[in-house]
């Protein structure tokens, strides 16, 4: 009887507790999603530099310039912990809250790239130490070694102390972890370095007999029987061996990985709710790994350092939305800019521009570097939207007009994204291979990136970068540039791929190795020899500048200059689409399709440089059904589009010295002006038009 008057009772209290976990666990879920939910627009902002009777005023200014977000802190350790152990934030909560009277929000950068004297000379251990090693000298930034057990400790430390006394305060939005990690010095030569990378060999080969036989030490004499003889890649008399080179930039991956999740485990302990970020792109990381706990990525954009910076700018704003598939600029060029050195100074109207190129690519927010430009130190040269004696000039008003454009267009293309059916791999171990057995000085993987880039821009087509895990579903033309290093998972993706409907094209150096770095004995393309219908027959390499050497012959008339390697293919069942010009290779196979289930393979037996990339897009994007985002516009008007399902938003950027006109049609709204667009766009040297069209409406 009890039991049968306990029992429902015990399941009432079984459903009951079981709704308390499960509501906890949403609310568990809901806590942790960022705050990252609208436009930011703003600048990089060091109160520090400054005498405080100026931030009232700098905040109102930010103010009137449409600023709803500064970054602050990240170089600010010296003055957080002045002696060890002893924390004082104050001048940071004043600044904060200075900037919150005007509805300024912060994001809060962790002062861990810039070590306070105290602690590099009291523990030296701490500092990096460079190849030939030297021990780096302390008197600049970023001279700690992230594989060091003490440094470690003092970042863990001053980032708990921080999220601890800001668990509280609403005016901090999000965190930007350290600064632009392996910017500076991509490596690290240190006593931690060398320990630590033993222990990542010795956790990834379990036995040195593993390791042995997957290195290849048979090769000169260096087979390891002790793990203390394994050093880091260190200058020798000859070359290294390609698997230590390897595995060494893996390794450094890994390690500055590591060194960015600890801070972000202990950032999301006190503050579930604020988004966490990581800004710049530099040497010897796989972003793909480095961002995974990250809420988005943050770049920082400074076209200067190239001359002629729109496609290359384009290229890396395009891989940078690949990491998490959201991004955002952290700093962005605002004027003339050096250190010792001056880059070119943008035109009037070019900052303008390309800030508004980040947004066209997909950046949700966008903060410029830096507020006011500085008196002394390292970047008196790097100028602010101020210059050194606080008068507004023309970058003033510039930021102001950019400022209030970006609130209008931001508050819009928020949460948007970029549409594309083309799709790049792109691989980091394949750039570390390229970078270390380089071939010839033309073989690098960021050239057909920028190659296949350019085209595809050119011929009014969106382009994304993708890791080779990624889905390929949703894509139309699958582009492979040097995909070197093959394995099981990636061959089978590329098959299910083409099987599916889609096109791949693949490039001459790919699949030619396996993940140790190594040769096998498979016939090239690894795995793929059936997918593509072709073996590699034999290669010509030409030295620089390749091009003038040979030509590609389409069976269509059209040709491509040769970039580095002149493969001779071997079609088994796949048809020949082009020839080798000239050369003792002159009519032999270079490139072949294949159709493959209800898809096709096509192999390309040299590099991707522009002449193929727009070749290759012209033919297999018409191919594939693809269409350009839109027709006969310009050459020096730039054209992307960002959707959210129900509106499209155009984005034309006028890059010319002269005035353009785009005829557009009907159908769409100018953003600013809110009003129908009329069908011809006429816009001035370095402008820009941002549209919409419902697609209801199409
Ligand atoms: C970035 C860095 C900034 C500043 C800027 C201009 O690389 O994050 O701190 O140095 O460049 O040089």
């Amino acid at each position: 009887m009890i039991r049968i008057l306990w029992s429902p009772f015990l399941a009432r209290l079984f459903a009951a507790v079981a709704a308390v976990i499960i509501l906890k666990s949403c609310y568990a879920g809901a806590e942790t999603t960022n705050r990252y939910d609208s436009f930011r627009f703003g600048v990089c902002y060091y109160p520090e530099q400054w005498p405080e009777s100026l931030w009232e005023q700098d905040a109102e200014r930010m103010q009137e310039c449409g600023v709803n977000t500064v970054r602050m802190g990240e170089f600010g350790w010296a003055l957080m912990e002045r002696r060890e152990g002893h924390y004082d934030f104050g001048l940071f909560d004043r600044a904060i809250a200075t900037m919150a009277r005007h509805g300024i929000k912060t994001i809060f950068g962790t002062p861990t790239a810039t070590p306070p004297k105290w602690l590099t000379h009291k523990y030296p251990e701490v500092l990096n130490v460079l190849a030939d090693g030297q021990l780096v000298n302390d008197q600049s930034r970023r001279q700690y070694s992230y594989n060091s057990p003490v440094y470690r400790r003092f970042c863990r430390e001053i980032v708990e102390a921080l999220a601890q006394h800001y668990r509280d305060n609403t005016n901090i939005i999000g965190w930007q972890i350290d600064n632009e990690i392996n910017n500076e010095d991509p490596e690290d030569f240190s006593d931690n370095a060398r320990t630590a990378f033993r222990a990542w060999l010795k956790k990834k080969y379990g036995t040195l007999d593993e390791l042995n036989v997957r290195w290849g030490t048979v090769v000169w004499s260096q087979i390891y029987s002790d793990w203390d003889q394994i050093d880091l890649p260190f200058p020798t008399p000859a070359f290294h061996n390609p698997a230590l080179m390897l595995d060494s930039r893996r390794f450094t991956s890994d390690s500055a990985t590591d060194f960015l999740n600890e801070q972000v485990k202990i950032i999301h302990r006190y503050r579930p709710n604020d988004f966490l970020t990581h800004n710049g792109v530099f040497k010897n990381i796989n972003y793909y790994d480095f961002t995974r706990n990250l809420d988005l990525y943050a770049y920082d954009n400074y076209p200067t350092f190239d001359d002629s910076p729109r496609f290359l700018t384009g290229t890396r704003l395009a891989q940078v939305r690949s990491f998490t598939g959201r991004f955002m600029i952290m700093e962005q060029l605002t004027g003339p800019a050096g250190q010792t050195y001056l880059l070119r100074s943008p035109r009037p109207g070019e900052t303008r521009l390309w800030a508004m190129q980040a947004v066209a690519y997909g950046a949700d927010g966008l903060l410029h570097f830096r507020w006011r430009s500085a008196l002394r130190g390292a970047e008196e040269y790097w100028y602010g939207v101020l210059d050194h004696d606080n008068v507004p000039r023309d970058r003033f008003n510039d930021f102001k007009q950019e400022g209030q454009e970006m609130q209008k267009i931001g508050a819009q293309v928020f949460g948007s994204t970029v549409d594309s059916e083309i799709a790049v791999i792109k691989d980091f171990e394949d750039e570390w291979v390229f970078n270390y057995q380089f071939l010839t000085e033309e073989t690098k993987v960021s050239a057909a990136c920028e190659a296949l880039f350019q085209a595809a821009s050119e011929q009014r087509y969106n382009i994304d970068f993708v890791s080779p895990t990624a889905d390929l579903s949703h894509y139309k033309l699958v582009f492979a540039p040097q995909l070197a290093l093959m394995d099981t998972p990636l061959a089978e993706r590329l098959r299910r791929f083409v099987a599916k409907g889609g096109t791949l094209i693949m490039s001459a150096g790919s699949a030619i190795k396996d993940r140790d770095n190594a040769f096998t004995m498979a016939t090239i393309p690894i795995g793929l020899t059936n997918l593509f219908g072709m073996e590699l027959d034999s290669f010509q390499t030409y030295q620089p500048l390749s091009a003038t050497n040979n030509a590609i012959r389409f069976d269509d008339g059209n040709s491509a200059l040769v970039d580095v390697f002149a493969e001779v293919l071997h079609p088994t069942t796949a048809h020949v689409i082009g020839r080798w010009d000239r050369d003792y290779m002159k009519d032999s196979p270079a490139a072949t399709e294949r159709l493959f289930g209800k898809g096709k393979a096509v192999y390309y037996g040299s590099l991707f440089n522009v002449d193929a990339a727009r070749e290759l897009i012209r033919h297999y994007a018409d191919d594939a059904g693809l269409k350009p985002l839109l027709e006969s516009v310009p050459d020096q008007v730039e054209v992307t589009r960002r959707t959210n399902g129900q509106t499209d938003f155009y984005f034309l950027l006028n890059h010319g010295d002269t005035p353009a006109t785009v005829d557009v049609g009907d159908g769409f709204a100018d953003i600013l002006s809110g009003e129908p667009a009329a069908a011809n766009q006429t816009l001035a040297p370095f402008d820009y038009r941002v549209l919409r069209r419902d697609r209801s409406t199409e």
